[in-house]
């Protein structure tokens, strides 16, 4: 069986990736520090696959612990997820992105090549786009100039690896731009773990109708859009979990090559839209009123889904109402067992 580093394997879309590369065959290696994520994850991985996971606990950025880890384990690729993602705090304290989300790359890169593993995933964002110029946002689309250092972390992870694969012939990489990951593990199993209040949707809206939060509070209903609320792209993260194990699959065999694929669902949905489907698929009336415009907020973004079809076999299986439903039941298993962190 292959194995596959996943760096940041115990968090929201690592966990479900560890899943999916067990359906498929591979048998991932979760390297994590635990700085955004809870052990009790791996329990739940155990729950769905049967399989105890093989987990070095530690920092990415940490070289002597990475090389440890190549050392130990005979690797056919890595999926980096390891990575602070919260655009707000970045922009607060850029250090702290730029030494975690590079200087993770730059370790995780500089292991693969000493020890010649080849083949790489990289999550990257639709945030490298800012606000595009034409919809749906194809990967031929330019790259705006960053709105914060995280997204400008993800641009600059993005370049640092096309030089690389320029330099060393070996390594054949992708950069997967999620747009926007959404809802669980259909078996409640597992999920997302926002800490404190959440900044997204749908943990908001999932908290709100647990009654762990007040109210919803729409960001702005004067945008030109057919409602006025934002519109984005919301993809179930077993799908997004998936087109990184087509990904692998398709990366075999490569060298000296590079490419950036989108990964979402090629639909946009407003805000209302969101909390209308939820309201459907809970039986939840969701408390909510609108307020002001939040700052940096782009207008709409979804993606222009042909590539990641044509070339990685790929498409979304599940609807907006399936994540909406699996993100509502995994909150309510939450409440069950321990409540939100
Ligand atoms: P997450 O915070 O749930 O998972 C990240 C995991 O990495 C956590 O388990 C954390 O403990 C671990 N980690 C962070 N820094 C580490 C380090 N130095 N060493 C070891 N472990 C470390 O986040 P997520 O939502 O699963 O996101 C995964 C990746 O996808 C990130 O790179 C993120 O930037 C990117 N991404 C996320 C979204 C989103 O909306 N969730 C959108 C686009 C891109
Ligand atoms: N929104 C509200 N109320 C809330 C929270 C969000 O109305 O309480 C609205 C936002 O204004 C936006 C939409 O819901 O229109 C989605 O907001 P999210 O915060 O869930 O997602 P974003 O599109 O702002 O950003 C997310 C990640 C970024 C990532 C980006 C693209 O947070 O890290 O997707 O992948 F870069």
């Amino acid at each position: 069986m292959k194995k596959i580093l996943v760096t940041g394997g115990a968090g929201y879309i690592g966990s479900h990736t560890v899943v999916e590369l067990y359906n498929s065959g591979f048998e991932p290696v979760i390297v994590d520090n635990f700085c955004n994520s809870d052990k009790k994850v791996l329990s739940g991985i155990k729950a769905i696959t049967g399989h105890e996971v093989t987990l070095y606990e530690g920092d990415c950025t940490d070289k002597a612990f990475m090389q440890q880890v190549f050392k130990q384990e005979t690797l056919a690729g890595a999926i980096h997820f390891a990575a602070y993602k919260a655009v707000g705090e970045s922009v607060a304290q850029p250090l702290k992105y730029y030494q975690n989300n590079i200087g993770s790359l730059l370790v995780l890169l500089d292991c693969m090549q000493a020890f010649a593993v080849n083949n790489l995933v990289f999550s990257s964002s639709c945030t490298v786009y800012g606000t595009p110029d034409q919809l749906p946002v194809t990967e031929k689309s330019p790259i705006k100039k960053a709105e914060s250092p995280y997204g400008y972390t993800k641009q600059v992870a993005e370049q640092i690896i096309a030089d690389m694969v320029r330099s060393n012939s070996g390594l054949a990489a992708i950069a997967l731009r999620y747009f926007n990951p959404i809802g669980a593990h259909p078996s409640a199993k597992i999920g997302e773990l926002p800490l404190g209040v959440p900044n997204n949707l749908v943990p908001f809206v999932t908290q709100t109708a647990a009654g762990i939060r007040k109210e919803l509070v729409v960001f702005g209903n004067d945008y030109n859009t057919p409602d006025g609320t934002n519109i984005r792209d919301y993809i179930h993260v077993v799908d997004l979990a998936k087109a990184h194990v087509k990904t692998l699959q398709y990366l075999a065999g490569k060298s000296g090559f590079y490419d950036v694929i989108n990964v979402g669902t090629g639909t946009g949905n407003s805000v209302l839209e969101v909390i209308a489907s939820f309201e459907k698929v809970s039986g939840q009336n969701l408390p909510c009123r609108i307020g002001n415009r939040r700052p940096g907020d782009v207008e709409q973004v979804y993606a222009a889904v042909e590539k990641a079809t044509r070339e990685l076999g790929w498409q979304a299986g599940y609807t907006l109402e399936d994540a909406l439903r699996d993100a509502w039941r995994w909150q309510l298993a939450l409440a069950g067992k321990e409540g939100a962190r």
